[in-house]
């Protein structure tokens, strides 16, 4: 029994037919890395990354020791790459575990080879190359001295090269292909010496929608493998995931307490919330605590009994009110719907971020751990 009525729903089924999609939509060879960092997209690492290896990805993507200690303890023994910066304190587990590991500077080339010959392990390397997005990775100038120190370690592999792309989503692509042929040419400097590493990546969803150029030998799909949207409604590419992809989280709870409201009473902490005219309002045990967030306030809705019902007031910690006073008939235990679909009637990821003014991926992944996971195939 969860200890809370509120459930995320989450099908396997429509995320290994996600898989499966991206799978079609690239060449034969080319591998999928599954990305299943931040408790993937919220939706529960373990059972994700055991679905993706199911549905044919062979790569897990992850962003720290933390995920690739919950990877290696589900018993999932495949390749799985770490694709941030690891700090030197991390690098000796993350050996032991069988870690492919990112390096971005000579100092963790050195680090990670020194625990590898201690523990007597080979390990996989990529070098991510910073090709425009600024953040992390080795400045392209660099990459030649960088691969070369791994190809001499005598402990590392390297595995593959890697970039990220800064806007791939966007209508106006030309950055992206700016980033695209600082790649490009990275990779030519490499072969120049004859050094190839046989991963070479770069897609992440949009990328490997909008770019076929960029799948390289293997893509990193995050957002679509989970049914959502990365373009813009007005990006030719926006209709084709709507179409071909499936939503795999949705979001519920029930109807845990009615009460009546007098005209001019208020609603909530600081009585953001006044009410016009009798009126009817539900409690839903969810909250900021949940991940559900606080601001705006009086913004979003709830499906009840299949209708829309208005949040009023401030989201607090726990719960949560809406007005149902149009709504007929609602009863304590009806089920409410946050996200997914009542009867003919969607809240959609992309509903709630626009409300919350942010983007589809931060709704998600912001659902805490206090929220039960449902499994449903
Ligand atoms: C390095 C890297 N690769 C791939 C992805 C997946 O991106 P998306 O979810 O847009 O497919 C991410 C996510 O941010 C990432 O950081």
């Amino acid at each position: 029994m969860p200890d809370r009525l509120t459930i995320a729903d989450i099908s396997l089924k429509n995320y290994k037919h996600n898989i499966a999609k991206i799978l079609e939509l690239v060449p034969t060879k080319v591998k999928v890395m599954a990305i299943v960092k931040a408790n993937a997209y919220g939706h529960g690492i373990e059972h994700v990354a055991a679905a993706a290896l199911e549905a044919s990805a062979s790569y897990i993507g992850i962003v720290s020791l933390g995920e690739l200690k919950r990877i290696r303890n589900s018993g999932i023994t495949a390749p799985t790459l770490i694709l941030n910066y690891l700090d030197p304190a991390s690098i000796p587990e993350a050996v032991q575990l069988d870690g492919s590991i990112t390096v971005m500077d000579m100092a963790a080339v050195e680090a990670i080879q020194k625990a590898a010959a201690t523990l007597s392990k080979k390990v996989n390397v990529h070098i991510k190359i910073d090709t425009g997005m600024h953040r992390a990775g080795c400045d392209p100038d660099k990459l030649l001295s960088l691969a070369q120190a791994v190809v001499d370690a005598s402990h590392l592999e390297l595995e593959g090269i890697f970039t990220h792309f800064a806007e791939s989503e966007t209508l106006d692509a030309a950055f992206t292909h700016q980033q695209l042929g600082v790649f490009n040419a990275c990779i030519r400097t490499l072969e120049d010496k004859s050094i190839k590493p046989p991963l070479v990546h770069c897609a992440n969803s949009a990328a490997i929608l909008a770019l076929p150029e960029t799948h390289f030998t293997m893509v990193r799909p995050g957002l679509i493998t989970y049914g959502l949207n990365p373009f813009p409604p007005e990006h030719a590419k926006h209709a084709f995931v709507t179409k071909h992809f499936k939503p795999v989280l949705s979001l519920k709870t029930q109807v845990a307490f009615i009460r009546t409201i007098e005209p001019g009473e208020t609603v909530g902490y600081n009585r953001r919330w006044q009410a016009g005219r009798q009126s009817t309002v539900a409690l839903l045990p969810i909250g900021y605590g949940d991940g559900y967030r606080r601001t705006p306030h009086n913004a979003g809705k709830v499906l009840v009994d299949g209708q829309y019902a208005p949040i009023i007031g401030s989201v607090a910690m726990d719960q949560t009110v809406v007005d149902i006073t149009d709504i007929d008939g609602v009863s304590v235990g009806d089920e409410a719907i946050l996200l997914g679909t009542q009867g003919d009637k969607i809240i959609t990821t992309d509903n709630i971020a626009a409300a919350y003014g942010t983007i589809n991926y931060e709704v998600v992944t912001a659902l805490s751990d206090r929220i039960s996971r449902h499994y449903l195939d």
